[in-house]
C-alpha cells in the first residue's frame, strides 16, 4: 500500500474567546484522526489558525484598551496552551493576520474578479453613531416586532421565534454603546456565487466529499433555489484586511478565515522547504501528486466550507476539498452548554481538575461518522473511564507487570490459544473504523480485545500462581500473554491516548510507532519498574470542575496590566463590599424595569435629615415622587436637569413624608460618598436600562 499524503484541518476558532470543552470535541475528533494517519505511515500534515478578524474582535480590543494585536497575541498563547494540555498536536498553527494569507488573499480576490464573480450593491445598515461602527445583527437589540418582547436580537426573536431584520426593531439599542442606531448604506461587494449553481450541485451530491445527511440538506435547503450572492466586505472601521481595489472597504472575517488554512500551510511549507502546489494546486498535474484535503467542522459553519469555499477554491484555481467531515454539537447532561449551570467549561477549568485524556477517550467512545449532538454525560463519563481505561485496559499492566520486573518477557511467545493472533486479525477492521471517523465502533471493538484479555488473567490469576516457586515459568508466560495483549491495545487506541503511549513505551521498553506494531508480540525484552498508569476520576472532582465553571468568569481575557495601573484604581472599594451576591439569571434581572428619569424638581424635606424629595419625569406619563437618601452628598439645585436612573417598578411605598414611587440608583460607601448613576449623553428620559 503507499503512502497517503493527506492535509487536515480543524476550523480556526475565533481568537475572541477561550477553547471549551464543545471546540475540543472538533479539535480531539480531528486530532486523533491525524495521529491514525500518521501512525498508518500516511503523510499527514495537521494544519490550524487563529481566526483573528472581524467586528467582535475589533470590539473586544477597545473595551479592553489595548490594540487588537495585542489582544489576539494573548488569546494565541491561551489556545495553544489549551490544545497542548488536550494532547492536540498541529503540524502549524498560524494566524489568518498573517502576511501569508493577505497575500493569498489578494490573490484570490483578483481571480474572483477576474471571473467576473464580483458585484457591487448598496446596502443599508444600522450603524452606531457613538461607537462609529456598523452593527452586525447580534449587536443590535430591542423589542419584537411580532410579540413585542423586550431585549430580542436584531435578528430573530427567542420569544416568538420570528425572524427579521435588525431596522425592523422597535426602539433599537446598540449593544455596544447603548445609543440609538441609524440606518446608514454603504457600498458593499458581493460574490455571485449563482454563477457556481451547476458545479456546486455536482459537487456537493457527487457522494464523494460530503456524508450524505449534508448533501441532502445542502439540496434541500440550499440548492434548489438560486443561490443569494455573498456579502463578503465591510466598511471602516473593521479589524481586517483592506480590499485593494476598494479602498475603506475590508473582507468580511468569512472570506479570509477558510484562506487561513492556506496561509498556514504556506508557513508550513517555509519551514519545511515544501511549496504550496504540493498540497493546493489542483489540476491533472497536480492529481498525479495525489494530495488530499480533509476539513473537519461543525455543523455551524456547513454553508461556509460545502458552498462558499469549494466555489471561491475552484475560481482560484486551487485543489477543492476532498472531504469535508462534519461533527455535530456537544451538550452536558442533556442541555446545551450554560454557562449559569456551570456546564460552560473552558478546557482550563477542566484540565485544572480532571485528566484531559479521559476526555480523549469519552468523546472517542461516542464519535460516530454522522452529525449527531454528543452529549457528555458527567456520570457516564465518570463510569466509562473507570471501567474501560482503568478496569480493562490499565489493569491488564497494573496486575502483571511487576511480577516481570526482574525476569522481562518470556524468550518465546507462549501458547495463548491464539487469542494474539486473533486481535492481530482485527486490525484493518479497527482502521477502517478509525478512517471512516467511527470511533466509537473502534473503542467497542478494542474494548472487547481487552474484556476477553482479562478474562485470560483472571482465569490464570498469576497472583496465585505466583506463590508456588515451581509455577516461576508459567508467572513469566502467563504475564507476557497479558503485557502483549495490553501493549496490542495500547497500540489500537494510540490515536486516542498518547499519554499511554509513552507510558507503555517506557514499561516495556520498546517504541511503538506503528500500526503494524500491532502484529507482532514482544518476546525476550525487559520491563520497567511498574509506575501508576492511570488513576480513578471520583464524581466529586467533577462535581468540584462544575463548581469552579460556575465561579470562572465570563468570557474576558486579562487585561494588561499596564492598561489597569494608569487609573490606580485599589481594591478598596470592592473589599469593602465585596462580591457575594447569589447568581441571578437573566429572567431575574430583566424583572427590575430600569429607566432613564430627568429630575425635574428637588427639596429638602422637613423633618429629615437624610432625605430629599425629588420629582422625576419619565418624558412620558406625568411625573414621579421619590424620597431619596441623599441629602448627606448632594444639594438640590445641583440636582434639576440632571439624569438619573430610576428603579420604576419598585412597589411604591408610604412613608412618613409621603408615597415615593420608585428608587434612584447610586454607588458608594454613604456619608459623603454617594454617587448618583447617569447614563451617557444621548439618553432620553424613558429609555430602558439593559
Ligand atoms: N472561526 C470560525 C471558523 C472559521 S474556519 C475557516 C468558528 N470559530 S469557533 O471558535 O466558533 O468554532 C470553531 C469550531 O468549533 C467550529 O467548527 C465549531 O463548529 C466548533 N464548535 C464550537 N462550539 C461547539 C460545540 N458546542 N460543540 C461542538 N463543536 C463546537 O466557527
Ligand atoms: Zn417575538
Amino acid at each position: 500500500m503507499t503512502a497517503r499524503r493527506i492535509l487536515v484541518t480543524s476550523a480556526l476558532p475565533y481568537a475572541n474567546g477561550h477553547i471549551h470543552l464543545g471546540h475540543l470535541v472538533e479539535y480531539i475528533q480531528t486530532d486523533i484522526w491525524v495521529r491514525f494517519q500518521k501512525l498508518r505511515g500516511n503523510r499527514c500534515i495537521y494544519i490550524c489558525a487563529d481566526d483573528t478578524h472581524g467586528t467582535a474582535i475589533m470590539i473586544r480590543a477597545r473595551q479592553e484598551g489595548r490594540s487588537e494585536e495585542a489582544l489576539i497575541a494573548d488569546m494565541r498563547e491561551s489556545h495553544l496552551g489549551d490544545f497542548a494540555a488536550f494532547g492536540v498536536e498541529f503540524d502549524n498553527y498560524g494566524s489568518t493576520n498573517s502576511e501569508h494569507n493577505r497575500r493569498l488573499c489578494h490573490q484570490i480576490w483578483s481571480k474572483l474578479r477576474d471571473a467576473d464573480l464580483i458585484a457591487e450593491k448598496d446596502v443599508t445598515q444600522l450603524y452606531d453613531p457613538k461607537a462609529e461602527t456598523f452593527l452586525a445583527d447580534r449587536f443590535v437589540k430591542g423589542t419584537c416586532p411580532k410579540c413585542q418582547a423586550s431585549d430580542q436580537y436584531g435578528d430573530n426573536c427567542d420569544k416568538c421565534g420570528a425572524t427579521y431584520t435588525p431596522a425592523d426593531l422597535i426602539n433599537p439599542v446598540s449593544a455596544l454603546s447603548g445609543a440609538t442606531p441609524e440606518l446608514r448604506t454603504a457600498k458593499h461587494l458581493f460574490v455571485q456565487i449563482e454563477k457556481l449553481h451547476d458545479w456546486l450541485n455536482e459537487w456537493t451530491q457527487s457522494g464523494q466529499h460530503l456524508q450524505d445527511e449534508v448533501a441532502n440538506y445542502l439540496k434541500g435547503h440550499f440548492l434548489c433555489d438560486p443561490l443569494r450572492d455573498w456579502d463578503v466586505s465591510r466598511p471602516a472601521p473593521y479589524f481586517g484586511f483592506e480590499i485593494p481595489d476598494s479602498p475603506g472597504n475590508y473582507w468580511y472575517v468569512w472570506f479570509d478565515a477558510p484562506i487561513g488554512y492556506i496561509g498556514s500551510t504556506a508557513e508550513w511549507c517555509e519551514k519545511h522547504g515544501e511549496t504550496l502546489d504540493d498540497w493546493w494546486a489542483c489540476g491533472p498535474e497536480a492529481e498525479s501528486r495525489g494530495a488530499e484535503i480533509h476539513h473537519f467542522i461543525g455543523k455551524d459553519i456547513t454553508y461556509f466550507h460545502t458552498l462558499f469555499w469549494p466555489a471561491m477554491l475552484k475560481k482560484a484555481d486551487f485543489r477543492q476539498p476532498d472531504r469535508v467531515h462534519i461533527h455535530g454539537f456537544l451538550t452536558v447532561d442533556g442541555e446545551k452548554m450554560s454557562k449559569t449551570k456551570g456546564t460552560f467549561i473552558q478546557a482550563a477549568t477542566y484540565a485544572k481538575h480532571l485528566e484531559p485524556a479521559y476526555l480523549r477517550y469519552y468523546y472517542a467512545s461516542k464519535l460516530g461518522a454522522r452529525l449527531d449532538d454528543l452529549d457528555l454525560n458527567l456520570e457516564e463519563f465518570a463510569t466509562k473511564v473507570n471501567s474501560d481505561l482503568v478496569g480493562k485496559v490499565v489493569n491488564l499492566a497494573s496486575r502483571t507487570a511487576r511480577f516481570v520486573e526482574a525476569v522481562g518477557l518470556s524468550s518465546v511467545y507462549p501458547d495463548d490459544g491464539g487469542m494474539f493472533a486473533e486481535a492481530a486479525a482485527q486490525a484493518e477492521t479497527i482502521a477502517a473504523a478509525y478512517d471512516g471517523c467511527d470511533y466509537n465502533g473502534a473503542m467497542r471493538l478494542i474494548m472487547g480485545l481487552a474484556d476477553r484479555a482479562n478474562r485470560y488473567v483472571d482465569e490464570k490469576a498469576p497472583w496465585t500462581l505466583r506463590k508456588d516457586p515451581a509455577k516461576a515459568s508459567e508467572v513469566q508466560d502467563v504475564c507476557s500473554v497479558t503485557l502483549n495483549l495490553f501493549r496490542q491495545i495500547v497500540v489500537y487506541l494510540a490515536p486516542v491516548l498518547p499519554k499511554l503511549v509513552q507510558q507503555t513505551e517506557r514499561l516495556l521498553q520498546q517504541p511503538i510507532q506503528n500500526w503494524n506494531d500491532s502484529q507482532t508480540p514482544l518476546v525476550g525484552t525487559g520491563v520497567a519498574k511498574f509506575e501508576h498508569l492511570m488513576q480513578r476520576v471520583e464524581l466529586a472532582q467533577v462535581q468540584a470542575m462544575i463548581e469552579d465553571g460556575i465561579q470562572a468568569a465570563p468570557e474576558t481575557t486579562p487585561v494588561a496590566a499596564a492598561a489597569l495601573n494608569q487609573w490606580n484604581d485599589g481594591p478598596e472599594a470592592l473589599a469593602a463590599e465585596p462580591l457575594v451576591a447569589e447568581h441571578c439569571t437573566i429572567d431575574d434581572f430583566v424583572k427590575v424595569d430600569l429607566r432613564v428619569a430627568r429630575v425635574v424638581a428637588a427639596n429638602e424635606v422637613v423633618g429629615a435629615d437624610k432625605l430629599l424629595q425629588l420629582t422625576l419625569s419619565l418624558g412620558g406619563e406625568g411625573t414621579r415622587n421619590v424620597f431619596a437618601g441623599i441629602k448627606s452628598a448632594y444639594k438640590p439645585e445641583d440636582l434639576v436637569g440632571r439624569l438619573v436612573i430610576l428603579c420604576a417598578n419598585l412597589a411604591p411605598r408610604k412613608m412618613k413624608f409621603g408615597i415615593s414611587e420608585g428608587m434612584v440608583l447610586a454607588a458608594g460607601a454613604g456619608g459623603k460618598e454617594i454617587f448618583l448613576l447617569n447614563p451617557d449623553t444621548g439618553a432620553k428620559p424613558g429609555h430602558r436600562v439593559h
